[in-house]
């Protein structure tokens, strides 16, 4: 049997597939969560940040086998529908040792095809392709891109492309030039970076050419931060986390807000506030009332990772074109909190989601929902040209155009549908990734 995991009920949301396995007990050389955490306080994100890319210990860091890899693809139209789909995931399964597949790779190549044939569509070919992947896990997409615009672009676009991949986990980055070197003329095309993408440094200096940016699954896994409030009206405050003494226990902290990244997103978070209705006003005077009546504590993620890419985005490749995929929803969320994320792990064979985000000891993935509404208004933020951002009225307001689609939309727009299609109809890259949207992002013309 299987678990196809972040099901709904209606088993509409899909996201990674993750199959049953058993489990790999790590927790002789894993790290405590405690010895993240010293006798300094650390915020959230840097909590997340190394349970899950810590050198050593962290979720991504050592295990390549954290992003599934399908020895050869899926034959969609041999299989009869659903229950053969899934029993061919099962078996799949049990021949690998993985922790779960994500859609490039149960899709492949026909996922990765579709995000080449929207960069061919769009991308200006009067200066060579280039290609940037942030976490490029497998190296998959890579691929598969590489493979699509040796096939179907002019030849002198595949001639004079370049492909670089950043990727923060040395087993993966690894993994990807054994990937990408399956087929010897895309090497010399490519060539994948270690490294933090976050860090700025990283980039080296400004690269003034029209790119594009692709991240599939890769703002899920960025680290948060937490914020708190005591009721319904008090302002926010930033979560710490500290030891307790001598004991092995964490706790949460809170401190009025200070830092500058978790203030600049909160900032974009409230932007709305500008446009209060009438029944915004009605909704805020009866949580007035409430909160005297009947304080309830509030608690929110805020994507303060995301944020921090999507600057040194911004100022590293000012031309940049991005498409990112993620999970616009998560079903059965225990942690609480706005935007709260699913923190899994796998006991006994089984995936298990765990009830704190403080036990992720780095054998446990920690992903969160994007709302990809915010995603659009940090976007524009970090592109420089909101309102704020100028004197002039007769100045352009946003230097970006940006579309949000689902991830069926994406697909029949710009991939091959019929592939991934089973016998009686049935298509799981279709039907099942209900949860899952594509964000595209082009710099527009009228900047002056
Ligand atoms: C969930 S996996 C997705 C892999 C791949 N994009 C896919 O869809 O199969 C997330 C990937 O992002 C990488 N990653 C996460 N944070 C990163 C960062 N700050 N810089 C570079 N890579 C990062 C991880 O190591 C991993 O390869």
């Amino acid at each position: 049997m299987i678990s196809l995991r972040r099901s709904s009920p209606s088993s509409l949301y899909v996201g990674r597939v993750c199959l049953r396995q058993p489990f790999r007990f790590f927790c002789s050389t894993f790290f405590s969560s405690v010895d993240n955490v010293g006798d300094k306080p650390i915020l959230v994100r840097d909590f997340i940040h190394s349970a899950l890319y810590d050198r050593n210990h962290g979720y991504f860091a050592k295990r390549s086998g954290s992003v599934g890899v399908l020895d050869k693809s899926i034959k969609f139209n041999q299989l009869q529908g659903r229950s053969a789909y899934l029993q061919y995931l099962d078996n799949l399964y049990k021949q690998n040792d993985i922790s779960w597949f994500t859609p490039v790779e149960l899709f492949k190549p026909w996922y990765a095809y579709g995000i080449a044939e929207a960069i061919l569509r769009t991308a200006n070919f009067s200066v060579p392709l280039k290609i940037y992947e942030v976490g490029g896990g497998s190296g998959t997409c890579a691929k598969c891109i590489m493979d699509y615009m040796m096939l179907n672009a002019p030849d002198r676009v595949y001639k004079n492309m370049t492909y670089v991949s950043v990727e923060i986990s040395s087993s993966l980055a690894k993994k990807q030039k054994e990937t990408v070197g399956e087929v010897g003329s895309h090497l010399s095309r490519f060539r994948v970076e270690c490294r933090d993408a976050l860090d700025r440094s990283g980039w080296g200096n400004v690269d003034p050419q029209p790119c594009w940016v692709i991240m599939l699954e890769v703002l899920d896994n960025l680290p948060h931060d937490l914020i708190y409030s005591p009721n319904q009206i008090s302002p926010w405050m930033e979560v710490w986390l500290k030891k307790q003494g001598d004991r092995p226990q964490i706790s949460e902290l809170y401190k009025p807000l200070r830092d500058p990244l978790i203030e600049r997103c909160i900032k974009i978070m409230d932007m709305d506030r500008d446009q209060i209705t009438w029944g915004d006003r009605i909704v805020s005077s009866t949580r007035h009332i409430l909160s005297k009546l009947v304080p309830k504590s509030r608690r929110a993620w805020t994507p303060t990772g995301c944020m921090q890419l999507l600057e040194v985005l911004h100022w590293a490749l000012p031309k940049m074109s991005l498409i990112a995929s993620d999970f616009s929803f998560l079903p059965d969320v225990k942690i609480p909190g706005e935007n709260a994320p699913l923190v899994s792990t796998k006991k006994n064979g089984r995936t298990v989601d765990l009830d704190s985000y403080l036990d992720a000891k780095g054998d446990a993935d920690i992903f969160f929902p994007t709302d990809f509404s915010l995603l659009k208004r940090i976007d524009h933020h970090c592109s420089g040209w909101l309102k704020e951002h100028t004197d002039s009225p007769s100045m352009p307001v946003k230097k970006i155009r940006t579309i949000t689609l689902d991830t069926a939309a994406f697909m029949e727009e710009f991939g091959l549908p019929l592939k991934t299609r089973t016998k009686d109809g049935y298509n799981p890259l279709l039907d099942d990734f209900k949860n899952t949207k594509f964000y595209l992002s082009v710099p527009t013309h009228n900047t002056k």
